[in-house]
């Protein structure tokens, strides 16, 4: 593997603060070689200097794109913090008892366990009533994953068994060790790319936005922004739910907060 330098790492720190909003840590150097070093490989490159000029050049839009993928964190699982899917059935149950439909955003949804999550709990209580969900993200590759809704087995051990049977079919011959999301679940979800850290596209307005365990990885200034941007897709009245470790403390904002990673966006 070949070294790097602290003016090339610099580079690359730059390079996605600028594309995603990511801050790196100074300490994350083998981050950026274990996980960029085959691609030097691939381009039969002598160093990391090198491909920072590749991805800067304006000639590499897909380089660019496999950079963004290589270095974003996906880490995410099926119910993960499942005291945001209890909130999630509260709400739809109300929404129902209000005769409206019910429109949630995973916005940074990863390989989609978040999104699918979700699903299944509005597939439980609301049915055929109206109901969507979109999940996004800034990196191509996790969101052709969650397009086809095909995770390893042991992924299965964080969905409710009765979810499990309903929701989710055991794969067989080429499949065999994976479960596959139903085509009446997968039929529900959307998954697109958007990149929180520029203007947003037109996505209209939600009951629940979940920004969760990526904002770890922004700058205060990022941060500001993002949650600036999503907040005006909630409507009023609707709710905003970010990861347990994560804090909305020392931005501006107009949520009210219900519970330490639940808000509210003022309104009827
Ligand atoms: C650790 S995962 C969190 C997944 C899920 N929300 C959860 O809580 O399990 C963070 C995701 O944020 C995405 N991400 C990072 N920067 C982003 C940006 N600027 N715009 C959209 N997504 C971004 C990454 O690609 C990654 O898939």
């Amino acid at each position: 593997m070949q070294p790097i330098t602290r003016g090339e790492f610099v580079r690359f720190q730059r390079f996605i603060l600028d594309h995603a909003g990511i801050t790196l840590a100074d300490s994350k150097q083998a981050l950026v070689t274990g996980r960029l070093g085959k691609r030097l490989n691939h381009h039969h490159i002598e160093s990391y200097g090198e491909y920072c000029d590749l991805l800067q050049g304006g000639t590499a839009p897909d380089e660019v794109q496999i950079a963004v993928d290589l270095l974003t964190t996906n880490e995410t699982y099926f119910f993960r913090e499942p005291k945001h899917f209890e909130f999630l059935r509260e709400q739809a149950v109300a929404a129902r008892a209000a005769g409206r439909g019910f429109r949630v955003w995973s916005a940074a949804s990863s390989s989609g366990e978040e999104a699918y999550s979700v699903a299944m709990v509005l597939a439980d209580c609301l049915g055929e009533a109206p109901w969507e969900v979109l999940g996004t993200d800034i990196s191509l590759q996790v969101l052709q994953r969650a397009a086809r809704g095909v995770y390893p087995m042991e992924r299965a051990r964080h969905v409710p068994p009765a979810f499990l049977r309903r929701f989710c079919m055991k794969g067989t011959d080429r499949f065999e060790g994976t479960l596959l999301i139903s085509k009446d679940l997968r039929r529900r979800v959307r998954f697109g790319q958007v990149n929180l850290n520029e203007p947003l596209p037109d996505v209209g307005t939600f009951d629940l936005v979940l920004l969760r365990n990526v904002m770890i990885y922004f700058s205060n200034e990022t941060k500001q922004g993002v949650v600036s941007r999503v907040a005006t897709t909630i409507r009023h009245g609707g709710h905003f739910c970010i990861g347990h470790s994560e804090t909305l403390n020392g931005l501006n904002h107009a949520l009210e907060q219900l519970a330490p990673s639940i808000y509210r966006r003022a309104g009827p």
